[in-house]
């Protein structure tokens, strides 16, 4: 028998495998291919105060071992959350996280407030990381002061485990780490997409309507594990490992790196079984090398 339980402070999930935001849905999309249940968290939609469209059209592109996304947090805001969504997902057996973007400040902490009061969400992941929206989101996550307002605000009214999502898009991200884990931080998940671009020779034009967009997918791998290995040496709160994991073996780089858990995202596009295949992988990782708590295998990368 393994024990892939972990826990990120107060937060304990049955493993170590959550599914992505943005790539998942609120997880009913995922309901016929999948036992959700067996997951140890799902983190849905980017959830913002008021309603947002998201970027005009095209707002993905494919790219080599990857894609291009400016979706631009389209949602129904936190009311309509709250209201329609929440109660058709809150039976599920398993950790709901749910990501609170915006644009401003007082955005942030309002859409933390009504998700406090929702009891069977344990959990926030601030997205502080997104690299589409005009307005902000990557703003706050790119600059120590910024962060730090934004999760100290949002730290003062949401009172259970609050997880900040770090962008790559930044010259050290061990500083913002650091800035989230003095204001108050549960955890850090990292990395958001990266800043790409992609463009069509033949018509000259951008493959996305809005020039730029988010890098992910396996191209975006070796940066996002050392990112996590940074972190790592650099925080004492848990870390929360993402960017281009498409299987088990993937999947235990980044808790070899110093990742507690992990998050798939751009692969539930290409095999929406992906993220229980990857809790199979790690059980039959630890039975070969005979690791019998998967805590074990945080951070335990050996020296070259
Ligand atoms: C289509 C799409 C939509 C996304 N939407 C969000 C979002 O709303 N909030 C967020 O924090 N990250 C969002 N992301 C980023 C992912 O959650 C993840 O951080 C990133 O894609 C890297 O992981 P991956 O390479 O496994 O996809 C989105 C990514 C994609 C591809």
């Amino acid at each position: 028998m393994v024990n892939l339980e972990v826990k990120l402070k107060d937060l304990i999930l049955k493993n170590p495998v959550m599914t992505a935001s943005g790539t998942f849905g609120y997880g009913e999309e995922f309901e016929d291919f999948i036992d959700i249940s067996q997951l140890g968290g799902i983190v849905v939609k980017g959830t913002t105060r008021h309603h947002r469209e998201g970027n005009p059209y095209p707002r993905m592109a494919e790219t080599p071992s990857g894609m291009l996304n400016a979706v631009g947090l389209q949602n129904k805001g936190v009311e309509y959350f709250c209201n329609t969504i929440y109660p058709r997902i809150k039976h599920y057996n398993t950790n709901i996280l749910v990501n609170v973007s915006g644009s401003v400040i007082e955005d942030y902490v309002e859409t933390a407030a009504m998700i406090n009061e929702l009891d069977k969400i344990p959990a926030i992941e601030l997205n502080i990381s997104c690299p589409n929206v005009k307005e902000g989101g990557m703003a706050f996550g790119t600059n120590c002061a910024s962060a730090a307002s934004v999760v100290r605000e949002v730290r003062k009214v949401y009172k259970k485990h609050l997880m900040v999502k770090l962008s790559p898009n930044v010259t050290d991200i061990s500083e913002i780490a650091k800035a989230a884990e003095a204001e108050g931080a549960d955890s850090v998940s990292l990395i958001n997409t990266l800043l790409g671009m992609a463009i069509d020779a033949e018509t000259r034009k951008p493959l996305l309507s809005t020039v730029t967009g988010g890098l992910s997918g396996p191209c975006v791998k070796p940066v996002a594990l050392r990112m996590v290995w940074q972190v790592f040496n650099a925080v004492k709160i848990p870390i929360v490992g993402l960017g281009g994991i498409m299987n088990a073996k993937d999947a235990i780089e980044f808790i070899l790196a110093g990742a507690s858990a992990i998050q798939i995202g751009t692969a539930n596009f290409i095999d929406p079984q992906v993220s229980v295949k990857v809790v199979e992988g790690i059980k039959e990782y630890m039975i070969r090398h005979q690791v019998e708590n998967l805590t074990d295998l945080i951070g335990a990368i050996k020296e070259q």
